[in-house]
């Protein structure tokens, strides 16, 4: 028998690096799914493989490498059972790692699902993002915990770090999300740590932004459940002058985001931590395509993400 789960990658659309210090945020997550499988095995070891990264084996004793978050999440899961049993995990990823839509959260809320699946363990949906934010400590160091929260959700969610997290009605029937690669790999906890340092050498000028980003969630949550999606485009597109002045963008960056707006998106945004990775283009859907195929000019790689209302996923096969 084995647990077979799904969880999507995810887009920040307000208020990332202002959301790790305790701003709302909001974020959706895209149909780019991470899937994980889970099998009892012999011992007490757990087995971590993908494509990509190979394979490692896990026991109690602290580990290491990219696939330990994995491991992880997983025993985040079996703890709770009060057992110690032995696991195959089977990890594979159509999210692009490093980039900015949630690859490790997406691997991290699969592999709690799976597990919990097997094991036979009921868990809510904030139980799976739980576990899975004790592996994305492991990635990031300071996670707030938003991307592992909306790839179990799905959907698009309000977050607030220590408050309930409240889905958000909206109907994103008629934009489409383009997304555009700037191929600069980055790490998102050493700019989450970049943003915090700056922050405290000049909290006097920095803490009108964290509450400029607090009013942008708000007023967009209210623009989304109303579907006006050319105030949310407004929105964004402040939110990545907001990031700016944080430091998280470069040339390349602006390049991507000025490019969106002139081919026509109703906002465009980094996303993500910044630094590299990806922005975030908002567009009427009949705009889409323009948008990335002027992005494709200039991107390693544009990617048109449908939202996905669909969380995480798991069923039991064989
Ligand atoms: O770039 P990503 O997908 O790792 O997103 C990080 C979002 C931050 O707000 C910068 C960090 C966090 O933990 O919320």
């Amino acid at each position: 028998m084995r647990a077979s789960a799904s969880a999507p990658g995810k887009v920040i659309l307000i208020g990332e690096h202002f959301v790790v210090e305790g701003s709302p945020a909001i974020a959706v997550a895209v149909d780019v799914r991470a899937r994980v499988t889970a099998e009892r095995a012999e011992g007490e070891l757990v087995t971590v493989s993908s494509r990509e990264l190979g394979e490692a084996v896990f026991g109690p004793s602290a580990g290491e490498g990219p696939l330990y978050p994995v491991y992880v999440a997983a025993w985040e899961v079996v703890k709770r059972t009060n057992q110690r049993v032995g696991l195959k995990l089977t990890v594979e990823s159509d999210i692009p790692p490093g980039a900015g839509m949630g690859s490790s959260a997406a691997v991290a809320a699969a592999t709690a699902a799976a597990t919990a699946k097997l094991l036979g363990l009921p868990l809510s949906r904030d139980e799976v993002a739980q576990a899975a934010l004790a592996a994305e400590v492991i990635v990031h160091g300071k996670p707030s915990g938003i991307d592992p929260t909306v790839s179990s959700y799905g959907g698009a969610i309000y977050f607030k770090r220590g408050e309930k997290t409240e889905r958000i009605n909206a109907d994103f029937g008629q934009v489409r999300l383009v997304l555009a690669d700037s191929g600069i790999q980055r790490s998102t906890g050493a700019l989450v740590a970049k943003v915090l340092e700056t922050k405290k050498r000049h909290p006097e000028v920095l803490e009108p932004l964290y509450k400029a980003a607090a009013s942008l969630a708000e007023k967009a949550r209210s623009a989304l459940e109303r579907g006006d999606f050319a105030t949310v485009g407004e929105l964004m597109n402040i939110n990545h002058g907001l990031l700016s002045a944080l430091g998280v963008s470069n040339s390349k960056l602006e390049e991507l985001v000025y490019a969106a707006r002139n081919a026509g998106a109703l906002g465009s945004k980094i996303t993500g931590a910044g630094g590299g990775g990806m922005i975030v283009a908002l567009c009427w859907r009949e705009d889409a395509e323009r948008v990335a195929r002027e992005l494709g000019k200039i991107a390693v790689r544009v990617i048109a993400a449908p939202v996905s209302e669909e969380g995480v996923t798991c069923v039991l096969e064989g």
